[in-house]
């Protein structure tokens, strides 16, 4: 290469190292590759040379030519990823960051009633050792019944209650695969219980776990929805008793309700998946309705000691682990705590029901 040559190569390469953004970079490509460019320029001369030395300077100009737009492609993706990570820097958002007071008042988005609720039980069973399970809305009969001892006969299983979903094979996983008994129809699950089960399928104890989520019946009117939100409880521990019981969801409901001496009682009852079974009623007016006054109970939820047919169902030894299970009504207890009386409100979406209902996002949520 011709020292001339050399020095326009070194001239540009210097000039692209201090560009520091893609318009300048621009500029300086359509100044030396563009149509009336430097390099352009020297390449349209070739013309008027000798052929032998024409030969030989092409030759060198083409290499540039390839060199010189090998760089400036290089340069521009350093350029492009800088301006990226500047803008990131420039824009990060700090999401901590309270909204200021005057933009408080202005915001108009509110929590629904039933996912406050849902994160108020959250908090209330976390701080009790309790983490959060899951489970499909599409249940097999096996998991939403069968599993939970439920008889053949029991009329839950009926598709006046229970909504069927048209014959299909199940997906199934290892566990179950491995298993002999058949999963049945597919349904949407009437109950969070089906939980348990697979909680209880995929992970050792001891566990404590609650499973809120939806559920569907076959119910429509003031207080019933074909789809609305329970809330499941599972504990098996070794040594476990209706005492723990009591005291767990004794120390909930006052939680919850935020009345430390809420009277809360335990009557006698049947479920399928527990023995013995009970149903939990609070202390209310009947008179004012106000909660934790008053001569009259209101029911707010199920429980009992884990049925032996249930643990060894799933493969546990009974007279090894012990627990208790309960199950609760989302919208029920929500219903309670603000005094609401249609199920249905929960679902209309009306934004003055909403805003005045709803959380505010920026409060605690206990
Ligand atoms: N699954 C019951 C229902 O839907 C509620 C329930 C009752 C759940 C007792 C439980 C329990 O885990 O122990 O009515």
């Amino acid at each position: 290469m011709s020292n001339d040559l050399e020095f326009f190569r070194h001239e540009v390469l210097s000039a692209l190292a201090e560009v520091t953004n893609i318009r300048a970079w621009d500029t300086l490509r359509i100044n030396i590759l563009g149509k009336s460019g430097k390099l352009t320029a020297r390449l349209k001369a070739l013309g008027g040379l000798a052929p032998d030395v024409r030969k030989e300077q092409g030759k060198a100009l083409n290499l540039l030519r390839d060199e010189l737009t090998h760089c400036f492609e290089a340069r521009k993706r350093v350029l492009e990823k800088l301006a990226i990570e500047a803008r990131l820097q420039a824009e990060r958002v700090d999401v901590s960051l309270p909204p200021p007071p005057c933009l408080v008042g202005e915001l108009s988005g509110t929590i629904h009633p039933i996912n406050r609720t849902t994160e108020e039980i959250s908090v209330i069973f976390g701080a009790m050792g309790f983490s959060v399970a899951e489970g499909p809305d599409i249940e097999t009969d096996w998991h939403n019944f069968s599993a939970l001892n439920t008889p053949d006969h029991h009329p839950a299983r009926t598709d006046h209650d229970t909504f069927y979903l048209p014959q299909q094979t199940p997906a199934r996983s290892t566990s179950e695969q491995n298993n002999t008994h058949s999963l049945g129809m597919c349904l949407l699950r009437t109950q969070t219980s089906g939980v348990q089960i697979r909680t209880l399928l995929s992970q050792e104890p001891p566990l404590r776990i609650i499973a809120p989520g939806r559920v569907y019946r076959a119910d429509h009117d003031a207080t019933h929805s074909p789809m609305f939100h329970q809330c499941e409880g599972l504990v098996i521990e070794q040594g476990i008793t209706l005492s723990h019981l009591k005291g767990c969801l004794t120390d909930f409901l006052r939680a919850f309700f935020d009345r430390p001496n809420l009277p809360v009682r335990f009557r006698s009852s049947y479920f399928p998946f527990t023995e013995p079974s009970l149903e939990v009623d609070i202390g209310w007016s009947r008179k004012t309705g106000e909660i934790g006054k008053g001569e009259g109970w209101l029911e707010v939820l199920g429980a009992g000691m884990v049925h032996v047919r249930v643990l060894a169902n799933c493969g546990l030894d009974p007279r090894v682990w012990q627990g208790f299970a309960f199950g609760m009504g989302i919208e029920r207890l929500t219903m309670l705590k603000n005094g609401i009386s249609d199920v249905r409100s929960f679902y209309e979406n009306d934004i003055r029901w909403l805003r005045h209902y709803g959380a505010n996002p920026f409060e605690a949520v206990l």
